[in-house]
């Protein structure tokens, strides 16, 4: 498969065009840090990438990959993203992207811990109030492993439930692949002024 058609490459090319210098963005998965880097890449050194975990092995992981590419923007934290709302309520309406890159973490020994349906919910819940406005959220679910298809299918719902009236949304999958292979969600939150 070329890069182009990556699952990854995808989700990073609608990011891209939402963020800015200077933006703050939660990374709710950071796994190995791919993701964390291209973000703080994207904000700058006066931007702020929250990167979060609930894995220890994988917040290592991230903090080794932010050194060698000498970037110092990064906030890291060991924690269950299903409590973004309580533990992040200071940045209520200031939050440019929240990033979801679901499944287990790639090269662990233990792919027994990866995200769950209700937490993923959860998560997505808590990103309404503290996304900005035109702030995005995006969703990589991978429907290969055990759960994860039960996993995309509860996204899809949340995604296809949020109201058409203050938000865009997209999924993408690839129509002559497996079935199994993953989906790209997106979501924008509109601006207020196009709502009224
Ligand atoms: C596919 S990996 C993420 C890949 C990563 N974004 C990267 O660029 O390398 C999924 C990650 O989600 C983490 N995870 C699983 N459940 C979680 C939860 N409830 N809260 C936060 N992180 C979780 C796993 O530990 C794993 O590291």
């Amino acid at each position: 498969m070329t890069k182009m058609m990556q699952a990854v490459h995808i989700a990073h090319m609608f990011l891209k065009e939402c963020l800015k210098e200077g933006d703050i963005v939660i990374d709710a998965t950071s796994g190995n840090g791919h993701d964390t880097l291209f973000f703080s890449l994207c904000i700058g050194s006066k931007g702020k990438v929250i990167a979060i975990d609930i894995q220890e092995e994988a917040i290592i992981s991230t903090q080794h990959l932010m050194k060698q590419h000498d970037r110092s923007n990064v906030e890291y934290h060991l924690m269950n993203h299903k409590d973004l709302s309580n533990q992040f309520e200071e940045y209520t309406g200031n939050i440019a992207c929240i990033s979801f890159n679901l499944g287990y973490l790639p090269g662990a020994l233990d792919h027994s811990i990866t995200t769950q349906s209700q937490t993923t919910i959860q998560a997505l819940d808590a990103c309404s109030t503290l996304l900005q406005e035109d702030g995005c959220i995006s969703v990589i679910a991978y429907r290969g492993h055990p759960h994860g298809l039960e996993e995309a299918q509860a996204v899809e719902t949340w995604m296809r439930g949020l109201s058409a009236r203050e938000w865009h949304t997209i999924m993408v999958e690839a129509i002559n692949q497996h079935s199994t292979s993953p989906l790209v969600f997106f979501a924008q939150k509109k601006h207020q002024s196009s709502i009224a």
